[in-house]
């Protein structure tokens, strides 16, 4: 039941798999004799130094993976010098996220018919140092993942939804007999969720806006016209709308549109140092990774976030140097082909 919650997509999981295979339609165009005895990694994001272009997504419920959950993710993400994001529907709070490591945290919001939830969940992320708000715009309601569904997947007992625990926060009177009830979260979703909302949210909190779910160029220029800080360009891991082409083939489009004006990130179905090359050489400031890293927690906790970071970091880092670049600045549209460029 876990592993189909973490690995399956939405439908007929067409997109699930066109994640992958559209990387394979896009060839590098090395260039050489260049000096690369030093490749520098590192980057900016919203003005945070990291160590290199490859973040971590909000993935939901990590302790179903490993007891540590989250914590462990925190400090994989913290000691590999990048960023984690956590989930709204995480199995640790976010103030025991923000005291497992020291690195830099963005906060995945998720928007509740009940403002009063979201309201205290960013005053929670602001407090406790979180450094962005990523809003997940793709998921006005839950997609349907079929495997869910036979599985009848629900939290097991001893996890619980550990941001959502306020007294008030998801129980309701019940109107009939006035007992208070325990609300199915994954119902709670405000499908009424729109660009208003986008403005509402920048008055409750100063911190950086980043929409999550971008996938056509209108979108990201009312995103850029509502101010947002950046974009990242999702299908949330092929588990939402099915039939939605993969993101690294969307993801020229949308840089185009937004001008430079903000960064424009990407995430959905990156597994390479190749993959990661070939999103920067279509104009993303950086990636995020979601699966990778619920199944190395699953494997090693820890030590196994730790590993996927490294081994990622360490084949960006090849590939580079294969193709010529010394530093992220280096890498450009001219590194790779896509089929249109071949046709
Ligand atoms: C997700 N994703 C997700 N996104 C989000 O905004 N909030 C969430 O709580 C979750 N939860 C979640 C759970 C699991 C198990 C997965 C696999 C994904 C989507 C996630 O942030 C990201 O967009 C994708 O995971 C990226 O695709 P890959 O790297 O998994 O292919």
């Amino acid at each position: 039941m876990v592993y189909d919650f973490y690995a399956s997509g939405s439908e007929d999981q067409w997109t699930l798999k066109e994640n992958r295979d559209a990387f394979s339609s896009i060839l590098l165009r090395p260039r050489i004799l260049i000096d690369v005895s030093e490749v520098d990694l590192t980057t900016s994001v919203l003005g945070f130094e990291i160590s290199m272009p490859i973040m971590i997504a909000p993935t939901s419920m990590q302790k179903m993976a490993h007891p540590q959950g989250e914590l462990a993710t925190a400090r994989a993400a913290s000691a590999a010098g990048t960023i984690m994001t956590l989930s709204t529907m995480a199995t640790s709070s976010i103030e025991e996220v923000a005291s497992a490591g020291p690195g830099i945290l963005f906060f995945q919001l998720y928007v509740f018919r009940d403002r009063n939830t979201v309201i205290q969940l960013v005053k929670r992320a602001e407090k406790a140092g979180f450094k962005a708000i990523v809003l997940t715009v793709d998921r006005p309601v839950l997609g349907r993942k079929e495997d869910d569904i036979k599985n009848r997947f629900s939290l097991p007992a001893n996890y619980s939804l550990r941001n959502l625990e306020e007294p008030n926060i998801g129980k309701k009177k019940d109107e009939t007999n006035g007992s208070v009830q325990f609300c199915h979260f994954l119902g709670e979703f405000d499908p009424s969720l729109n660009w208003k909302d986008v403005k509402w949210l920048q008055t409750i909190t100063s911190l950086p806006i980043l929409l999550k779910g971008i996938l056509t160029s209108e979108d990201a220029r009312i995103a850029i016209e509502y101010g947002v800080s950046g974009i990242i360009v999702s299908n949330h891991g092929a588990r939402q709308l099915d039939y939605v082409p993969a993101t690294i083939m969307v993801l020229e489009e949308i840089v185009k549109a937004v001008q430079g004006k903000v960064p424009v990130f990407v995430d959905s179905g990156i597994r390479r140092g190749t993959d990661v090359f070939k999103a920067l050489a279509l104009g993303a400031s950086g990636v995020f990774i979601g699966r990778p890293v619920v199944y190395s927690l699953a494997a090693e906790g820890e030590d196994g976030v730790g590993n996927v970071l490294k081994m990622l970091r360490e084949e960006l880092q090849l590939t580079m140097a294969l193709s010529g670049c010394a530093s992220l600045k280096h890498i450009t549209r001219h590194h790779i082909s896509t089929d249109s460029d071949r046709a």
